[in-house]
Parts: structure tokens; sequence; C-alpha cells
């Protein structure tokens, strides 16, 4: 059939458009909903019996069936997805995945803070350098004076980095802006990405992220710029119909526990969801607030107090889980000895999601599958612990888990067909690039040749 044939048969009887991922070693499904304790070690992986190959379907980008290649077939047919309308991946000797889901970055942000790290070299910590005027402040001036031409141009070559790394939908925060039209303009680049895709964005507002310079030098300069984010910025991002979440930078000498609560109930009164930056560098109230407010996810917790994990502990008892989103390459950037206690959260059965954070000051990588090696080596969780992570779970950190983070029948197909032939191997491999095959909604997205000429 010729490529002209072809088009013309797709014309005359549309149908369904089909996708057939053919033959993987291992096809990580991670059915069977959120993972937490002992179960975040589960993936529910299948691996071919005897002579038949494993293969998933996808019809219109749901997936319509998982299993042996006979079942697949004969469900595609069921669905109507002609030979012409059949996009056929041969996944042979490969793992296949669940689309990765970054559930923590601030992608869009302009300029670059390497000066930083040199004075963090020589000393100086992190809160030090933004009580001078710097880290997020100097990243605020940077983004305040970037054209929308250079945010979207930033933002593509970024969100490209990500689609090379197997991530197939992120969250992104607001929070380098700090005034409300800054703020909606951030808001409104992520709207034109996520328009643009293929990959999806779940857009924060995080107009709570610091103090900026005009407010910084009133007599109670924080009190009076929360009253701009929740009486001025929030009811605009609101109306914007945007953004999803709002979040907070809940830190000591930053915003209390009791600031951040005062902005979340008000936030979700405007019908966002939320979610906060908790116990990044100190215990500061963070993962009680976010087990009170049962926000959908807690995140970075490298420095929790014993309150905080039973807090959260017994709101995933209560059925209300919290995800505890943990971000081991910022605390690798800030150089700290000290990571975010996985292993304690897995053993008190909190679900655990992990994240880049990808930002100029604490983390400027958009490597998810790196966090996956960290997330073994620093946080010693195993490989499948990770994978559940940055899969199901990070689906849930976002509100997703109906559609997303799974390979199940009904589900979003967003895939990555890995060059790997055991998920053990994705942490394994250091920094190498091994996402074969990207696959958004059933449509390739993504392709790599790994071939050398
Ligand atoms: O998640 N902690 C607050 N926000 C970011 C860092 C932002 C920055 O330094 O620019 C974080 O680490
Ligand atoms: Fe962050």
């Amino acid at each position: 059939v010729s490529p002209t044939d072809r088009r013309a048969t797709t014309l005359t009887s549309p149908g369904p458009q089909g996708l057939l991922v053919l033959g993987p070693a291992e096809l990580v499904t991670v059915a069977g909903g959120i993972r937490r304790g002992p179960g975040q070690d589960d993936l529910a992986v299948l691996r071919p019996t005897g002579r038949e190959r494993l293969a998933l379907g996808a019809a219109d980008g749901r997936i319509v069936a998982v299993g042996s290649e006979a079942e697949v077939r004969a469900a595609l047919t069921e669905q109507g997805v002609g030979r012409p309308a059949l996009t056929v991946l041969d996944a042979s000797g490969a793992t296949v995945t669940p689309g990765l889901i970054d559930p923590h970055t601030h992608l869009l942000f302009g300029g670059s803070r390497e000066a930083e790290l040199a004075l963090r070299l020589r000393g100086a910590s992190y809160l030090e350098i933004l009580g001078a005027g710097g880290g997020i402040l100097s990243t605020v001036e940077q983004t305040r004076s970037a054209s929308d031409e250079a945010l979207l141009a930033h933002g593509r070559r970024w969100l490209a980095v990500m689609a090379g790394h197997g991530v197939t939908t992120i969250e992104a925060k607001s929070g380098y802006g700090l005034e409300t039209k800054a703020e909606l303009r951030l808001l409104e680049v992520y709207g034109q990405l996520a328009t643009e895709g293929p990959l999806e964005i779940v857009p924060t507002f995080l107009g709570a992220h610091a103090v900026p310079a005009e407010f910084r030098d009133r007599p109670h300069g924080a009190e009076a710029y929360l009253d701009s984010v929740v009486d001025e910025q929030l009811p605009a991002v609101a109306a914007q119909g945007i953004a999803r979440y709002c979040d907070v930078f809940c830190e000591q000498g930053v915003f209390s526990a009791d600031q951040a609560r005062r902005l979340l109930l008000e936030a979700r009164r405007r019908g966002l969801g939320v979610r906060l930056h908790a116990d990044e560098l100190a215990p500061s109230g963070g993962a009680q607030l976010a087990a009170e407010l049962g926000a959908a996810s807690a995140d970075h917790l490298a420095a929790p107090s014993l309150e905080g994990v039973a807090g959260l502990a017994a709101a995933a008892e209560a059925g209300r889980p919290v995800v505890a989103t943990l971000l081991p390459a910022t605390s690798l950037f800030l150089m700290k000895d000290e990571d975010a206690p996985a292993r304690a959260f897995i053993e008190a059965g909190v679900p655990v999601a992990l994240g880049t954070d990808f930002n100029p000051g604490t983390a400027p990588t958009a490597d998810l599958p790196l966090v996956l090696s960290l997330a073994v080596l620093r946080l010693r969780m195993t490989p499948a612990e990770a994978l559940a992570a940055v899969t199901i779970n990070a689906a849930q950190a976002l509100g997703l888990a109906k559609t997303h983070g799974s390979l199940e029948v009904g589900k979003q197909a967003d895939l990555v067909i890995w060059d790997v032939p055991r998920h053990e191997q994705l942490p394994y491999w250091l920094g190498a690039d091994l996402a074969r095959t990207v696959v958004k909604r059933g449509q390739v997205v993504r392709e790599r040749d790994g071939r050398i000429a």
C-alpha cells in the first residue's frame, strides 16, 4: 500500500487510531492503585510465559488491552481498529512502563544562578543568600524582565528534555513573579505550553514562594505580602482559571505554618487543590499542616519532625493519604548530609512520590530517571519503590490517579519503551539515556535511535 492509498483508506474509514506495543521482556503495569507501605515495592510486572509475546493495545489514546499478543489483537479488532490505522511498536527485549510523571517542578524562570553555587561552596547557606536579596529573589528579577517569547522558548526547551527522559506529565509552579500580573503571566505561559503539548502540565500557583523586595523592608513585610497574595493574587488566579493547585513555601524564615494555613484554606475556598513545600530545611510544622488540611501532597520533607511523620501516617491510615513527595536532587545540590527519611515514610505507610524540583537555585535538573537513581542510592528505596513513586503515586499527588500512572484498560496510553530488559536497570545505569520511545495519548512523541552511525 502506498502512503497515498493509506491516507485514502484512513479518510474513507476513519475508525479509531490504534497502537500495538509488541513483545517487551517486562511490562511494568503498576496496576492496582496508589502504593504505600510494603505495597510500594510491588509494581505488578508482567513477563512473557511460554512462547506467547506480551502486548499492550490502545485505541484513540486509551488503553484497551494488556496481556498476550492474541488477546490484545482481538481487543483491537473488537474496537474497530483496522490495519491502516494501527501503529506497531516493536518492544522486544525492552522494558515498558507508564509514562513518568514529575509531580514537582518550577519549570518557568528567567536566567540561572551558577554564581550562587560558588557562594555556597564558600560556605554561604541557601537561606542566607535569600535573606541578602539573592536566591529566589534574583530569579524573580530575571523572570519579571524576561519576554513572553523567552519564557516560552525556555519552557519548550526543558519540556523537550523531560520528554527525552520518558516524562509525559508534569506539575509546574509559578512563584517567580510575586505580584499579580507577573504570576498570572507565568500561569498563562503554562496554559500555552500545555496547549502546544505533547506533555501535560498541571499548573500550580506559588505566589507565596518568598517575600519580594518591595515588601521586605516594611515592618511586618511578610504579613503584608501574604495579605496581598490572599486578597489580590489568589482571586485573580482563580478567575484566570489555569492553576489547579496552590502551593506555599512553608519554612522557618519564609512563611510560617499559620500563614500557610490561612492561604491554603482560602485557596481551597476558591476551588484550588492544595499542596506545600514542607520541612525542606528545618521542621516547620509543614507536614502536620499537610495532614490537617488533607493536602494532595507535602513536598521535600528532608527535615520533618516525628510529629510530622506521625501526622502523615495517621492521614494515610484514615484513608486520606497525603503523598510525601521527596526531592533528592535538591538535597544533593544543596550539599546536605541528610536526606528525606524515605524509609521511615514507607514504614509508616505514607505513600511516597519523587520529583525533580527542577528550578535554578536548588535543583537545576530535568532528569527524572537520575532522581530514581538518587532515590535508590541516597534514600535507600528499591528500584520498584522508586518507579511506583514516579508513576501511580505521582499521579495521585496530582489528582490524576484515575486516568494516569499505570497501564490499565481505560487509562490514558502514556508509556515508555526503555532500552533495558528489566526495570531494576533503570536506576542502575547512572545518568544513562535509556528512553527509546515515548508515547503520549497513544501517539509516539519521541523516538531515539541509539545506534552509532
Ligand atoms: O523547592 N524551596 C523553595 N523553592 C525551591 C527553590 C527555588 C529557588 O531557589 O529558586 C525548592 O527548593
Ligand atoms: Fe520546589
